[in-house]
């Protein structure tokens, strides 16, 4: 299927990319290092220079980069080119602080456009497809990213941005697009409207979903792909290193997402205690090295994000991550047990008296951290069923997770909407009291 529509980068094979690899992030740690002072900095700090990489693996000599060094430079220090360079400029909000700045050459942009466009491919995206986009325009990378992506791949743009829920659903009704690109918990809010409306959603002329920007579980695939009658795929990416169509899953094999490893390099690192190199196949942090960006190079960018890495499948010459579970810091520390919201989705949609709008509460009772899981009932449900989801649900999280929370099952429409990236955990502790010694 791969033919006439892949890229020349796509037609590599393994041997061929790893050569072109080690090419490029010679060149990366190059410009890095005399275009950027704090690479400068950082590489001289840690005693190293671009000509000590002399293999792949040598790259794990090198320092890493963090949202913290971004954030220190704000708004451009990290920028490699002149400003005159510059096309284009995207920011992330971040709950805290400063936003991150990020920023494209033209060539910057070619290579997303081209990126996007093959995840769009390999989502079974074809010329002629329509593609509505209902990730949010603006400084946000998703809308404008999977736009100029789907306009390489020679689909029609439907630009709906998010938001305007109902309007949302007109357009898919009048326009019949055969892609969706969308969060999957807004993808959730839009399945409401359609049931709200009457209109029957296994009915639309869509035929893939390709969702990203947040972490969803298989559980969460299998609802919106029962619900709506499409083929749900998986997107990663992040601002920092380019923005949406840094991996992608394939429609074929919904297997995990393929790392176009010819423009990022990814590694495994031990999120806790920073051995440069987990075992191969072993789950840690994903560190990413971008290896043709000019206006923003990225060494060793650690994400946050947890996965591992694994051989590739339906694109055999690039590795696969696999989908990922959830951030190091979205993680909570409960009475000493690890939990992710990714865990609770599992239980919460396995569930059938209860909607998949889910929120996790926390807060302190005394000395120790209480989580509430805050979800809807379906409609219809009675008192009594909603109470017997209520005690299945604290005791699949007892069983499957080794920690007692609260679940707490709400009347429909009560629990919040995600109208983008959906922010699952309402941390509501106050400062932790000053206990004597
Ligand atoms: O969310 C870019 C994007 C837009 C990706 C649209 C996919 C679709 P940021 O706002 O910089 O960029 O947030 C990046 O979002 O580090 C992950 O924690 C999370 N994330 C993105 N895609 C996925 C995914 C965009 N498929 C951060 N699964 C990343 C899990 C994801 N988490």
């Amino acid at each position: 299927m791969r033919g006439g529509l892949a890229d020349a980068g796509e037609r590599l094979d393994r041997e061929e990319l790893r050569a072109l690899q080690l090419e490029r992030l010679r060149a990366t740690l190059r410009h890095a290092y005399e275009d950027v002072e704090l690479y400068r900095r950082k590489f001289d700090t840690a005693g190293v220079r671009p000509e000590d990489c002399r293999t792949l693996a040598d790259l794990a000599r090198f320092p890493f980069t963090t949202k913290a060094d971004l954030r220190d430079t704000y708004p451009y220090g990290m920028f490699g080119v002149p400003m005159e360079d510059v096309r284009r400029i995207h920011a992330s909000s971040g709950s805290t602080g400063r936003p991150t700045v990020v920023g494209y050459t033209q060539r910057d942009l070619d290579t997303w456009a081209q990126l996007v466009a093959r995840c769009i491919r390999a989502a079974g995206g074809r010329p002629g497809d329509k593609v509505h986009i209902s990730y949010g325009y603006g400084l946000f990378t998703g809308g404008l990213g999977a736009h100029y992506g789907a306009e390489r791949a020679g689909c029609t743009v439907i630009p709906a941005s998010s938001g305007m829920t109902a309007r949302q659903v007109q357009l898919i009704q009048d326009f019949r697009p055969d892609i969706i690109m969308v969060t999957p918990t807004y993808m959730l809010t839009l399945l409401d409207e359609f049931e709200r409306q009457g209109i029957d959603p296994r009915g639309t002329s869509l035929r893939v979903g390709i969702f990203g920007a947040e972490p969803w579980t298989e559980a969460m695939r299998r609802e919106i792909e029962d619900r709506f009658d499409l083929h749900a795929v998986d997107i990663y990416g992040l601002s920092e290193v380019m923005g949406p169509g840094v991996a992608q899953e394939c429609v074929e094999t919904k297997d995990g997402l393929h790392v176009w490893e010819d423009h990022v390099y990814p590694e495994i690192v031990d999120p806790l205690g920073e051995r440069p190199l987990a075992e191969p196949g072993e789950r840690g942090e994903l560190v990413l090295t971008t290896l043709t960006k000019e206006a923003l190079p990225v060494v060793r960018y650690r994400t946050r994000d947890l996965t591992r890495l694994l051989p590739g499948t339906a694109r055999p010459a690039f590795r696969r991550i696999e989908k990922i579970t959830g951030r190091s810091d979205d993680m909570i520390i409960l009475r000493g047990v690890n939990v992710f919201p990714s865990q609770i989705e599992e239980i919460v949609l396995a569930l059938p008296a209860v909607a998949p709008h889910f929120q996790l509460q926390l807060t302190r009772r005394g000395r120790t951290d209480h989580l509430c899981v805050l979800v809807e009932a379906r409609p219809g449900t009675s008192r009594a069923q909603r109470e017997a989801a209520e005690a299945a649900l604290a005791r699949g999280v007892k069983d499957g997770i080794g920690v007692t929370v609260e679940a707490r099952v709400v009347d429909p429409g009560t629990v919040e909407r995600s109208a983008g990236k959906f922010r699952r955990i309402r941390d509501l502790r106050t400062a932790p009291e000053t206990a004597p010694a």
